[in-house]
């Protein structure tokens, strides 16, 4: 479905009464809509759980849809499929359909963390036209800043319970029990097909090319932060609500 910011304008945006709701479970801090950037593995993922634990903002992850849409079959998935596996990014009007129809729910209206998206200057200025268009501008693009060579360890200990979907580092930060869930039980951790050594490289080369050059333009938008990412994850947690203004919450 090609993406069409025009249909945007017919949203209410956000509704009076779920800008309240969301400013009580957050602690009065109101709305707050940012992007996550940064390389594969460098732990886009990981944080943005934590945020939507602590604040209630919803984490939308365009790699979490689309492996998603890939399960179910559907159209998109089917169309993403091979671009993923070969560690290519999904085109442009697949992911900002999926985009358009997420920000669109109800939940996305009290604010949102954009996990994996835009990871090009295209999807960035799609963005910005879908959000001038609701009147709801990005408060702030953080980059999580992670040397490469740490990335790859990261991406190789990956695994995923299939099960509840809580994610654990056989390297770094493995469960209690090999290959058991500390979360739910299950003996299902399994590896992400796009994590295999040759896909990676192939990532982070599609990172450096595509997803780079966006640091610049948020730069010179006055919204980039630069959160370092290395280090315990709670240390890394720490210096993210610092940067974006949620700390002491
Ligand atoms: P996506 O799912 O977005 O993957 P990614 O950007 O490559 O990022 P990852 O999920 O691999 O890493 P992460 O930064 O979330 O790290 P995590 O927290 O999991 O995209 C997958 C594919 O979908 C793309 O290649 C593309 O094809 C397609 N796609 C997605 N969005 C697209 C878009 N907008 N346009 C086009 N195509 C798109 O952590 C990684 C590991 O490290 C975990 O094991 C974790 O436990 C561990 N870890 C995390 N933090 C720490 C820490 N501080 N210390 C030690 N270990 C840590």
């Amino acid at each position: 479905m090609p993406f069409d910011a025009g249909s945007a304008q017919r949203l209410v945006w956000p509704p009076r009464a779920t800008r309240a709701r969301i400013a009580t479970k957050n602690g009065g801090r109101g709305i707050m809509r940012i992007v996550l950037m940064g390389a594969p593995g460098s732990g886009k993922g990981t944080q943005a759980k934590k945020l939507v634990a602590d604040f209630g903002y919803p984490q939308i992850s365009t790699g979490d849809l689309l492996r998603d849409a890939v399960a179910r079959g559907t159209e998109f998935g089917l169309r993403a499929k091979s671009a993923m596996d070969n560690g290519q990014l999904v085109t442009d009007d697949i992911v900002l359909g999926i985009i358009r129809e997420r920000l669109a729910e109800p939940d996305a209206a009290g604010g949102f963390i954009l996990d994996g998206f835009p990871r090009n200057l295209a999807q960035a200025q799609a963005l910005e036209s879908l959000l001038a268009e609701m009147g709801t501008p990005l408060d702030a693009a953080v980059l999580m800043d992670v040397e490469f060579e740490i990335l790859f360890k990261r991406l190789t200990g990956r695994r995923t319970c299939g099960s509840c979907g809580k994610v654990f580092n056989v390297h770094l930060m493995p469960p209690k029990e090999d290959g058991v869930c500390d979360g739910c039980g299950a003996a299902d951790l399994v590896q992400r097909s796009d994590d295999k050594e040759e896909t990676i490289s192939k990532r982070l080369e599609v990172y450096q090319r595509e997803t780079e050059p966006l640091i610049d333009h948020y730069k010179n938008a006055g919204k980039l932060k630069v959160v370092d990412a290395d280090g315990d994850v709670e240390d890394v947690y720490g210096r993210l609500k610092e940067a974006t203004g949620l700390a002491g919450s």
